[in-house]
């Protein structure tokens, strides 16, 4: 997206949170000599001055110098130089120190999750060849992440998690498993360079302000990943097939968009595809809130050893709730509202005694009430507006006994509710 219009969107929330950041970087030099580890805990006094010596760091003082590798939040190594800095939720404010910290050469994890500290990305981190572990979500960094940012982290990054838009050299970082890049204010698109981190085994994308664009193509090739969360992206288009076909354990959340000022959606089109019945590991289906249609495939559930969750709801879908759902006792959601199903509710979800939620609100269900339920942990069974008929059994209820919402109103059903 050019410059132009990423100025149009709202920065008012310019100090936006940053979520975490883990890199694995090998830092510096091993060889301790006691000169430099005095120099390390002058480093240490530095940091503590730049916050404004914060009273949670008070045990940081001069007189306690000899001891600096047992000052709190901070760890050393077996040769003396301070390997941690563990500073998360300690209400630290200030810039982020990133010289000084730069500086002590045998970091390799830093931890600075959720404090005030505002500041651009630290590219000063660049030079921690060591780090392993980089971790400042939940803090007011702002500003565009470097362009070059996977040149100048270290390539054994595993675990990343930042604000800005995301510069396509983050697909240099070879090693990197997990990607959070969820809760922040990116814009411009989802680089399709992503689906070359082949190790990724789980990606974080929701909750951003992306241009209306499709998910890439390119992702289809993560063989590894195992969640995909790409929740209110402003995603259109199809769903790329690879995604549909991964070895997923999680497709999560391909859903809605709820930004600040409008309500949009996802738009994705397009069917679910049958051979989503056949992923073995599959457990979520979270898929609401689009325009997906077609039918469910008659397949889900029979071949997936833990799928728990499928969140269908308000998409265009047609034809009949599949069968074995709960083939795999597994089954703990059901929920597809707004839809146009029809058939009837399936013995196997009548029988199924895992489900805690059912809700199929607005549908063109139809047939009885079965008689034979089983759902002593459901909590919430909703089937408003729909074509259910016939008398409601009379052992609804007691098949129940943990039912808190119950909603079979607008269907043209008799009988009483004891
Ligand atoms: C210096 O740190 C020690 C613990 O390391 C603490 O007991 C002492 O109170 C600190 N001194 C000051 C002046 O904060
Ligand atoms: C952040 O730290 C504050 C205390 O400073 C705590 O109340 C809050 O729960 C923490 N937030 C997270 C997400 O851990
Ligand atoms: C970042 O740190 C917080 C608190 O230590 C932790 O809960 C969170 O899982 C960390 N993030 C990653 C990706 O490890
Ligand atoms: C994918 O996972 C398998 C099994 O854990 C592993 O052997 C393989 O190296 C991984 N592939 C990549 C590209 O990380
Ligand atoms: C999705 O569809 C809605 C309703 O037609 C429309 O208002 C919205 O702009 C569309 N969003 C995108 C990203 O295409
Ligand atoms: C689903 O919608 C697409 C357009 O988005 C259309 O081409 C296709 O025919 C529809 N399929 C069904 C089964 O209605
Ligand atoms: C469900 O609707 C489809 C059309 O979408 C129709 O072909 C099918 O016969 C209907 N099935 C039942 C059981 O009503
Ligand atoms: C039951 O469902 C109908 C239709 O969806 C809705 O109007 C009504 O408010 C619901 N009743 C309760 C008690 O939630």
């Amino acid at each position: 997206m050019p410059p132009a219009d990423t100025a149009t969107l709202p920065r008012t929330h310019a100090c936006t949170y940053l979520h975490l950041l883990v890199v694995l970087l090998p830092c510096c030099g091993l060889h301790a000599a006691l000169p430099q580890l005095a120099e390390e805990a002058r480093l240490l006094l530095q940091i503590k001055s730049v916050w404004g010596d914060p009273p949670v760091l008070a045990s940081w003082n001069v007189s306690a110098t000899a001891a600096h590798c047992r000052w709190p939040y901070v760890r050393c190594n077996k040769a003396g130089h301070v390997s941690g800095l563990f500073l998360a939720n300690t209400k630290i404010s200030g810039p982020f120190p990133g010289s000084t910290i730069a500086s002590l050469s045998g970091l390799r994890h830093i931890d600075v999750f959720n404090n005030t500290i505002a500041d651009v990305f630290p590219t000063l981190l660049y030079r921690c060849r060591s780090l392993q572990y980089l971790n400042l979500s939940y803090n007011l960094f702002n500003g565009e992440l470097p362009a070059n940012i996977g040149h100048g982290l270290a390539a054994s990054l595993t675990t990343l998690d930042l604000s800005g838009t995301i510069p396509a050299s983050l697909s240099r970082l070879q090693n990197l498993k997990f990607l959070a890049l969820d809760n922040n204010l990116f814009v411009g698109c989802i680089p399709a360079k992503l689906g070359e981190l082949t190790s990724l085994q789980a990606m974080y994308l929701g909750d951003n302000s992306f241009d209306a664009g499709e998910l890439p193509p390119s992702f289809g090739k993560l063989a590894n990943l195992s969640t995909l969360d790409a929740q209110n992206c402003n995603l259109v288009g199809s769903i790329p097939p690879g995604i549909w076909t991964l070895e997923t354990t999680r497709i999560n959340s391909i859903q809605k968009q709820a930004h600040r000022q409008q309500l949009y959606k996802n738009n994705f089109s397009g069917e679910i595809p049958t051979s989503i019945g056949w992923l073995p590991s599959l457990q979520l289906l979270i898929v609401g809130t689009n325009r997906l249609n077609g039918t469910l495939p008659s397949e889900l559930g029979k071949h997936t050893s833990a799928l728990k969750y499928v969140a269908v709801y308000d998409n265009e879908l047609t034809g009949v709730i599949p069968e074995g759902l709960c083939d795999r006792s597994r089954l703990q959601y059901f929920i597809a509202s707004g839809n146009q199903l029809n058939g009837s509710i399936p013995a196997g979800l009548a029988n199924c005694a895992t489900l805690k939620v059912l809700v199929l609100d607005s549908n063109q269900l139809s047939g009885q009430i079965p008689q034979a339920i089983i759902w002593t942990v459901l909590t919430i069974f909703t089937a408003s507006n729909n074509l259910f008929s016939g008398e409601i059994p009379a052992s609804l209820v007691s098949s129940m006994p943990l039912v808190q919402k119950l909603n079979l109103s607008g269907n043209q059903l008799s009988g009483w509710i004891a």
